[in-house]
C-alpha cells in the first residue's frame, strides 16, 4: 500500500466549490517525490493543492517548482509569552459587523495568498476574510478588540484561544485613514490583555514575510519569529 501524500481540506473545498487538498509534510526529498505528489493530486482529482514548504530547504523549493507548484507567499509565524498588559479591551458586538467589514472591504488583506493567487479571485478572497471577521463576533473562544473613533471603528484585532489553550491573533486591521498613528499597537495590546484575562499567555500570530508594517508592529510588541515557510499552490 502506498502512503497518501495529499490530504483533503473539507472546509476549503466547500467554501471554494472545488476540491482542495494539502501536501502532508514540509519537504520533498527528491524531484521524483514532488512529481509523484503532483501525480497523486491529479489522479485524485484535486483542483488546487497547498504546500507549506520548509523555508530552510532550498532543494524542496526547486523540486516543488519543477513539479508545477507555484510559490505564492512567505509565511512567518511569531510568538511571545505575554505577562502584564495594562490595556483593557473594548470588545466588538455583532452590531459592529458592518463597520468591521467596511474596514476590510477595500481588499485590506491583499498581501494574503488568497488575494495573491489570481485563481481564487478577489471576491472570494474578500468573502473569506468576511467569514473570518464574523467568527470573531460569534464563535466560542473568539473575540474582537476594537478601537472606536468618531462614531466608527479605526482598527480591530480578532483573536481566539485555541484547543491547545494557547492564544492566537487571527486578524489585525486598521482603516487606511487611521494608519501610522499607533492604532494597530493599541488594539493589539488590548487583544493581548483580553487573552491573558481569559487565561492564556503563549500568543502566536502569522503574517506574510513581505508585510513590513505587520512585522514591525509585532516586533514592537515583543513577538519573536518562531518559524518561516513558503506557501506553494498547485493548480490542476
Ligand atoms: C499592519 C497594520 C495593522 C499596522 O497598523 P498601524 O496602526 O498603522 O500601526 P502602528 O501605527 O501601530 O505602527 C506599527 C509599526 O508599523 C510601521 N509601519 C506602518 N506602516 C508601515 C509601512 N507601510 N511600511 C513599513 N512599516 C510601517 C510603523 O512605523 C510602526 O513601526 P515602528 O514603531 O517601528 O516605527 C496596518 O498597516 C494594516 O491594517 N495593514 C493591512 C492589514 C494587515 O496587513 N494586517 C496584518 C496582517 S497579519
Amino acid at each position: 500500500m502506498t502512503t497518501s501524500r495529499v490530504e483533503p481540506l473539507t472546509w476549503d473545498s466547500d467554501f471554494f466549490g472545488f476540491s482542495v487538498g494539502r501536501v502532508i509534510g514540509t519537504r520533498f526529498t527528491s524531484l521524483e517525490e514532488a512529481m509523484a505528489t503532483a501525480g497523486e493530486a491529479r489522479h485524485r482529482r484535486f483542483r488546487c493543492v497547498y504546500f507549506l514548504a520548509d523555508a530552510a530547504d532550498s532543494p524542496t523549493w526547486a523540486a516543488a517548482t519543477a513539479a508545477g507548484f507555484t510559490p505564492i507567499d512567505i509565511r512567518v509565524e511569531l510568538s511571545r509569552n505575554a505577562t502584564v498588559e495594562d490595556a483593557p479591551a473594548n470588545l466588538a458586538v455583532p452590531g459592529d459587523e458592518p463597520a468591521l467589514r467596511s474596514i476590510i472591504g477595500s481588499d485590506l488583506f491583499a498581501g494574503s495568498r488568497f488575494y495573491r493567487d489570481p485563481h481564487f479571485g478577489s471576491d472570494q478572497a474578500r468573502r473569506l476574510f468576511e467569514i473570518w471577521t464574523g467568527r470573531g463576533l460569534r464563535d466560542d473562544g473568539w473575540f474582537t478588540a476594537v478601537e472606536r473613533a468618531d462614531g466608527g471603528i479605526a482598527g480591530f484585532v480578532t483573536a481566539r484561544i485555541r484547543h491547545d489553550h494557547n492564544g492566537s491573533i487571527e486578524l489585525v486591521a486598521v482603516a487606511e485613514s487611521a494608519r501610522g498613528r499607533g492604532v494597530g499597537g493599541r488594539v493589539l495590546s488590548a487583544a493581548m490583555s483580553e487573552l491573558i484575562r481569559r487565561g492564556t499567555r503563549d500568543i502566536t500570530v502569522v503574517t506574510q514575510g513581505s508585510n513590513l508594517a505587520a512585522l514591525r508592529l509585532y516586533a514592537d510588541h515583543g513577538f519573536r519569529v518562531t518559524s518561516c515557510g513558503l506557501w506553494f499552490h498547485l493548480w490542476l
